[in-house]
């Protein structure tokens, strides 16, 4: 749960802040921000990615949830699609300049696969 929750709450406020990055007018504050986005998403996002998915798929060998709960597939399937959001995420960091609805677009899509994934592990609707 807190690996899971720091893997969705670093992806999202990640792409936040390649929006915020947009509206600083000097190249040295660019740079600065950067800098710290870089750092964070190697050292913190891909580490607790991996935490999550070791202990994720311990979980679910414990409760043989491969047999018994369908909704464990949808949810690894947007697992995926979230961890190529997680690579726009990386290419948009090293981007300088981009348009502002590319970064909103990636940042609400993190919001809403989270959040869908969030729904099939709480709910299990099948
Ligand atoms: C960022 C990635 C992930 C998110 C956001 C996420 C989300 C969640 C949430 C919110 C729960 C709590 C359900 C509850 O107790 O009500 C949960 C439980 C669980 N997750 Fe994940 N998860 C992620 C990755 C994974 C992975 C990689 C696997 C396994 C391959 C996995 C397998 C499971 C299993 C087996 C449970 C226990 C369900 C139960 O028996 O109640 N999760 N997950």
């Amino acid at each position: 749960m807190v690996s899971m929750s720091l893997v969705i709450g670093t992806l999202f406020l990640q792409s936040l802040t390649v929006v915020f990055r947009l509206r600083l007018k000097t190249v040295e504050e660019r740079a600065g921000l950067r800098a710290t986005q870089v750092r964070i998403h190697k050292f913190i996002y891909y580490p607790i990615l991996f935490v999550t998915i070791v202990s994720g798929a311990v979980l679910a060998a414990k409760t043989e949830v491969f047999a018994n709960g369908k909704w464990i597939y949808p949810k690894l399937g947007l697992l995926l699609f979230l961890i190529g959001l997680g690579f726009l995420n990386g290419m948009q960091i090293k981007k300088d300049l981009m348009p502002k609805k590319y970064a909103m677009m990636v940042h609400i899509a993190i919001f809403i696969v989270g959040a869908w994934m969030i729904y099939y592990a709480t709910v299990k609707p099948f």
